[in-house]
């Protein structure tokens, strides 16, 4: 039986395209069995829809009434028959009661050579940022595994990238996008060929 993956995203989803594409191809031997998305509108969500995978929009979690965010990933993640919870550029921290419910079930991608440049601020372009400014001469992208501390848990696989002097951040971005398009599919069947059952 194929694993079922749910991914998370609340951008544009290139890393979700790239996860679609690798199934498609069979490099990723698994199915993705549905997208949880922070909003209807983003760009993973019309990947999403074009590849027939099922969207889970999640709702605000501001006011008196609304429903918690740890709630609504439980009952997507149950809804999807989740195996492996994947997170592709989701913005939102994992809630804790999510993280024990999938202990190492779950995966993100960080746009920089974790434990440098991680952590709470760090996301998008600031990390690109971040590195230029500390003139750095190599980033990159890694792979690790959720834990309750941001950026924190396991990592899985690392892939540098050189830094070049005339880089804005923006031209570091692109470069460092590119390697967490071919390293991600590979990582997770990796991982889960890992798991034992
Ligand atoms: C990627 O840089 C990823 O490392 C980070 O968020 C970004 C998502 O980009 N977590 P995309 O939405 O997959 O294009």
């Amino acid at each position: 039986m194929k694993k079922n993956i749910v991914v998370a995203a609340s951008g544009s989803g290139s890393n979700f395209k790239a996860l679609i594409d690798a199934v498609q191809n069979g490099t990723l031997d698994a199915k993705i069995s549905g997208l949880i998305a922070s909003r209807e509108d983003i760009g993973a969500a019309t990947f999403a829809r074009q590849a027939g995978i099922p969207v889970y929009v999640l709702k605000s979690t501001t006011g008196e009434t609304a429903p918690l965010l740890g709630d609504q990933l439980l009952e997507a993640l149950e809804k999807f028959k989740a195996d492996l919870f994947v997170l592709a550029g989701f913005l939102r921290k994992i809630p804790d009661e999510v993280v024990e419910a999938y202990r190492d079930r779950i995966l993100n991608i960080h746009p920089s050579l974790l434990p440098r440049y991680g952590g709470k601020g760090f996301f998008g372009i600031r990390v690109h940022q971040a590195v230029l400014n500390a003139g750095e001469t190599k980033s990159g992208c890694t792979i690790h595994l959720v834990n309750e501390a941001y950026d924190e848990g396991r990592v899985l696989a690392q892939k540098v990238v050189e830094v070049l002097p005339a880089d804005e951040p923006a031209d570091l971005a692109a470069r460092v996008l590119r390697e967490e398009h071919k390293l991600y599919a590979p990582t997770i069947q990796q991982y889960l060929e890992s798991l034992t059952d």
